[in-house]
């Protein structure tokens, strides 16, 4: 395993300069909070309720009474709503603070912290508000993983596999055989992990303000929104495979996947414990969908899977 992938992935704590740094933490770390950094902290609560202009406010102002200046380095500690407050807060203070992110589930190891996206919530519109700005280092560990709660750690593993179904036939079916076991072996996904993160970078790399190839990273994602607009009581991961699913179908009804394939991804999904259905009416579904639809004109743009490890960027248009 390399040191350093590409240019910022880091897999060993990084030397921090204490009095120049301060830590951004997500508060489910404040009755065991990590020795390092040795720094000022600012707790946050993540909840998507508190990934708002409130929490970055509340953190700035923090950093004035630290008085922080454009020479502090910001480290974020936590989840995906933490790296993105964090990276949301370095973009915009006095213009810009380095920083650097711990991501502490694999949903934010393999996708949150990963490409240079950051933002808040806005009026309950998801990241309605945010830059691209790539973080200096992401160091990422899996030993963080082994507190997390199984549905998060899944959440994770729906990320991941997406990430596979789109670019990597054969660390897809590593993924699949090692979330289906009965213990997970926290050693064997650290490699995993750097493949996901790996791919998204050489995509990302491509096209950084996601307006063309970028969109194969939204696989499953038109129907996961579709789906949390509704309100199920998915958290996003789950979300996402059924929207993988429900796609390879379409995939499948235009002719670009092969329907054992399709039923391959649904029987490893519930193999791994992952929801593959809604309880939603198509109807529901559909007038979502069509919302999502309106903001880029006439047309639906989906990530759609052509087989294991490879898909395309199919459109449709559609008459309101
Ligand atoms: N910027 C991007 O490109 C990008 C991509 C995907 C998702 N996101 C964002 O990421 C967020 C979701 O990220 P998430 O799933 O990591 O959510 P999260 O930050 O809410 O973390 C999930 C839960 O796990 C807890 N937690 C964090 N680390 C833990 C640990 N090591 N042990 C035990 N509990 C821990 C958190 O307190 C929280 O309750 C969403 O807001 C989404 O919009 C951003």
């Amino acid at each position: 395993m390399p040191e350093v992938l590409r240019n910022n992935i880091i897999y060993n704590r990084p030397v921090i300069n204490g009095s120049r740094t301060v830590a951004v933490i997500d508060d489910c770390f404040m009755g065991n909070p990590p020795q390092w950094p040795d720094c000022p902290r600012i707790f946050i609560h993540a909840s998507e309720k508190d990934k708002t202009l409130a929490t970055v406010e509340k953190v700035i102002g923090r950093l004035l009474e630290l008085e922080a200046d454009r020479d502090t380095f910001l480290v974020g500690i936590g989840g995906g709503i933490t790296t993105d407050i964090t990276g949301f807060v370095a973009s915009t203070f006095k213009r810009g603070l380095r920083f650097g992110l711990v991501p502490t589930t694999l949903l934010a190891q393999v996708d949150a912290a990963i490409g240079g996206k950051n933002g808040v919530n806005f009026s309950g519109f998801k990241n309605m508000m945010g830059t691209f700005n790539e973080a200096d280092w992401v160091y990422v560990s899996s030993s963080f993983l082994k507190t997390l709660d199984h549905r998060q750690l899944m959440c994770g593993a729906a990320e991941m596999l997406k990430t596979f179904l789109i670019a990597d036939e054969r660390a897809y079916h590593e993924a699949v055989e090692l979330f289906a076991a009965q213990e997970i072996d926290f050693e064997a996904i650290q490699p995993l992990v750097h493949r996901a993160a790996e791919i998204k970078f050489s995509i990302v790399e491509k096209d950084p303000q996601d307006r063309g190839i970028r969109h194969l990273l939204n696989f499953g994602h038109t129907y996961a929104h579709a789906i949390e607009k509704n309100d199920t009581g998915m958290l996003h991961g789950e979300a996402v495979a059924v929207g993988m699913v429900m796609e390879s179908r379409i995939a499948v009804k235009n002719g670009i996947l092969g329907e054992d394939v399709l039923f391959e991804i649904e029987s490893d999904f519930k193999r791994i414990g992952l929801p593959t259905d809604t309880s939603l009416k198509e109807e529901e579904l559909e007038a979502a969908l069509l919302q999502d639809k309106k903001r880029s004109g006439n047309v639906i743009r989906m990530a759609l899977p052509a087989k294991i490890g490879e898909a395309v960027i199919w459109e449709k248009s559609v008459t309101v």
